[in-house]
């Protein structure tokens, strides 16, 4: 028995040794990664490991600010593709040549922007900042992840998370808000709904930080430009939602197009290599905008393209996007000893290690299954329009205007009644116009069939004939429902406006119809923060409902309705003039108060502050109280404010807790600065405490300019619902 024992022994080894002879150890799922990575780097030439630093794109790309020459023979050894196609199929053959016609067989990265949705579209990044629900993101994203999963995708590039004070710009709505700790909140949320528990599970994909970083800073709110940015500001706005989203396991940064202080977001090793990665520790994979790296000599730093490689590889961008930079040039510069081999090394193995983490090597292909299978799912639906409902925000209602009563006619006029893609907002995804429902469509299902639709106006335009069919209507109505606000293209990448009101037309409709004299509710439908002081005095009510999503009009309809029962909360301060802009809740104290430091012609105070938001119930809140007014480093105490529901109608309640350090004599602080926050549904008739346990090293810390964070003894104050506490650190 025991030789037999033996034997069996004795071939097991043999049979393995065998096997792990045969197969490479970058060949064998059952070998921890970082062996695998190694493993393959070292048996790759320079030119094998300079195409795994290049992204292409593969099928019609529908981005039209991003132009240029495609790659129409794409070498089967290309790191990475942008992909446009909806199905796997192309993915599958791309995989194949990858896998058998080239001397390694390393897979393609795929990636495309999935931002809010892949073919069923959520509300934009903004809304949802304004749900303050951020595990609704997560489950938003992770269906967004299945269904691009599906469709042959690996990568996502989002989310977005560049802080932004400055509603000029148009990608102020792809952002979560002009709070870093809303923004790092929900950059925490996406990307774990993207990534899931594991990388390589399916229906899982990698998320994409971006745009590493202050592009949210752009200068006087156009796009591509100059950003003007202290350490000091670096550090409070705009890089904690990055540190956040690297804790969160973001598997890849994408270099930005802005000129930081001087030196290009893509050429700037400070940002990227000396805070992320030797900072932070992050290990993944850096890929640079669109034509970034070209871009640098366009920023005026470099003479060429070879110039724009040399900087933006040293600077710490791994992978070059669409703009061949790399490709042309890396191969002569390792040659020059301009770029060294060992940071080629450092950029291909961090390519390497998100494709072994995804899983491609071990399971590259997709299932090519029904369209109907994995798209627009019931589940998915009515998701998007819980969603939809929770990003609403009631910004004014006075006399209780909304919710419209049932069985009352109403007239909805406006040139959002009857948009479908203007609804879905800019980065749509694969999302589909006839997919979408209208609001007229929706709100006629809602008010079983009492509506007069008449558009009365074009979104801008000098045409005022539609104005005298809108007028009657609103006089033959019980109630008005106008659908102002912008395309969807009006936001978005390469979408700034100088002007955040309305279109002139849309203000012009707005008066004629108030000649009615019949309650009047205006629903935005927007990427910004608009100025709409001459218009809301002729509104009872106002509904900030976004770019809500393929259920979006549903969500408006059953809001308007009273089946939803609005608890949005603004995530960015909508201003009173432009003139006040920037305009952002967490400035810094003034050297004066009073009327000193205020303007001659206009208030400084906002129309609607961030953290506004209105619900049909009636909440009212007790004064914050403290478990303790002192504690010391190493403790914690808890604040508490308790939260009734005075009225009839249940509703959902979110409250914002804020810090404020009055005196910091290392650096000022922000008036006060959101720390916590919290939603509730709240029964009518009932109460609920809210709490926030206060822990000094992670709620009563600061960083320094150089990212230090520190922490001063002294007094404290945290406030909620309009009232506040002191305390003192130890
Ligand atoms: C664009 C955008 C970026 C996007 C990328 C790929 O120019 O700046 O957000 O992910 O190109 O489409």
């Amino acid at each position: 028995m025991k030789t037999i024992k033996a034997i069996a022994i004795i071939l097991a080894a043999v049979v393995l040794s065998a096997f792990s002879w045969k197969t490479p150890v970058y060949k064998d799922a059952s070998q921890p990664v970082e062996k695998r990575v190694q493993d393959l780097l070292k048996r790759m030439t320079l030119q094998e490991k300079i195409m795994q630093m290049n992204q292409y794109i593969i099928g019609r790309n529908d981005n039209s600010n991003n132009r240029g020459k495609v790659v129409a023979k794409i070498p089967p050894e290309i790191g990475s593709l942008i992909y446009f196609y909806e199905d796997p199929e192309t993915r599958n053959d791309i995989q194949k040549r990858a896998m058998e016609q080239t001397r390694l067989g390393i897979p393609v990265l795929l990636g495309f922007d999935v931002i809010h949705g892949y073919r069923t579209v959520f509300p934009v990044p903004l809304a949802q900042a304004a749900s303050f629900n951020p595990g609704m993101t997560s489950k938003l994203n992770a269906i967004a992840a299945s269904e691009a999963y599906s469709a042959g995708i690996d990568w996502t590039f989002a989310p977005m998370i560049d802080v932004c004070r400055d509603p000029r710009w148009g990608r102020i709505v792809e952002c979560y808000g002009e709070d870093p700790y809303t923004n790092s909140v929900f950059c925490e949320a996406a990307v774990k709904g993207f990534q899931g528990k594991n990388l390589s599970d399916k229906g899982t994909i990698a998320a994409c930080l971006k745009h590493f970083v202050c592009y949210g800073a752009s200068e006087a709110g156009r796009d591509y430009v100059y950003t003007e940015v202290s350490d000091q500001t670096m550090w409070d706005t705009y890089l904690p939602p990055y540190e956040a989203g690297v804790k969160a396991g973001a598997q890849t940064v994408m270099s930005a197009f802005n000129n930081i202080n001087g030196i290009p977001a893509s050429a700037n090793r400070h940002t990227l290599t000396d805070i992320l990665k030797n900072g932070w520790g992050f290990d993944g994979l850096v890929v640079s905008d669109w034509d970034a790296i070209a871009q640098i000599k366009l920023n005026g730093m470099a003479q060429d393209a070879a110039e724009c490689a040399e900087l933006s590889v040293n600077a710490g961008v791994d992978l070059d996007m669409k703009d061949n930079a790399y490709a042309e040039h890396l191969e002569q510069l390792v040659k020059e000893g301009k770029v060294s081999i060992k940071r080629i090394d450092d950029a291909v193995a961090r390519i390497l290690r998100v494709k072994f983490r995804l899983g491609l090597f071990d399971d590259p292909y997709r299932e090519n299954k029904p369209q109907e299978e994995v798209f627009m799912q019931q589940e998915s639906l009515e998701l998007s329009e819980k969603a939809a409902a929770e990003s609403m925000v009631l910004l004014k209602n006075d006399s209780s205007v909304l919710p419209l009563r049932k069985g009352a006619h109403i007239a909805l006029i406006g040139p959002l009644a009857e948009a479908k893609k203007d609804l879905l907002g800019s980065w749509r995804g694969k999302g589909r116009a006839d997919e979408t429902e209208t609001l007229a469509a929706a709100m006629q299902r809602e008010f079983d069939g009492r509506v007069t639709v008449v558009e009365g106006c074009s979104f801008k335009g000098e045409d005022r004939s539609g104005f005298a069919e809108a007028l009657q209507a609103a006089q033959s109505a019980d109630a008005v429902v106008l659908a102002l606000g912008e395309k969807s293209g009006w936001s978005g990448e390469n979408a700034s406006r100088a002007n955040i009101e309305l279109p002139e037309i849309q203000q012009e409709l707005l008066r004629e119809v108030k000649k009615a004299g019949k309650p009047m509710v205006v629903v935005l439908f927007n990427g910004r923060p608009l100025v709409l002081t001459q218009d809301e005095p002729m509104a009872d009510a106002i509904l900030e409902a976004w770019f809500p999503g393929t259920r979006g009009a549903a969500a408006v309809a059953g809001t308007l309705s009273g089946r939803y029962n609005p608890s949005g909360k603004l995530p960015v301060t909508f201003p009173a003039h432009q003139g006040q802009i920037p305009i952002y809740y967490n400035k810094r104290l003034p050297a004066r108060r009073g009327n000193q430091g205020y303007y001659f012609d206009v208030t400084v105070k906002p129309l609607y502050p961030f953290g506004h938001g209105l619900s049909y119930s009636n909440f009212e809140s007790s004064p914050v109280t403290l478990s303790a007014d002192k504690l010391s480093k190493g403790g914690k105490i808890t604040a508490s404010v308790t939260v009734k529901n005075t009225s009839a109608v249940d509703g959902a309640q979110t409250v914002l807790w804020f810090i404020s350090d009055p005196s910091c004599r290392r650096v000022t602080r922000p008036e006060k600065e959101l720390r916590h926050f919290e939603k509730k549904i709240i029964p009518a008739g009932a109460s609920e405490t809210f709490t926030f346990e206060i822990q000094p090293e992670r709620d009563l810390s600061f960083p320094d300019s150089q990212g230090t964070r520190f922490i001063e003894a002294g007094k404290f104050i945290v406030s909620a619902c309009g009232t506040q506490a002191e305390f003192t650190l130890e």
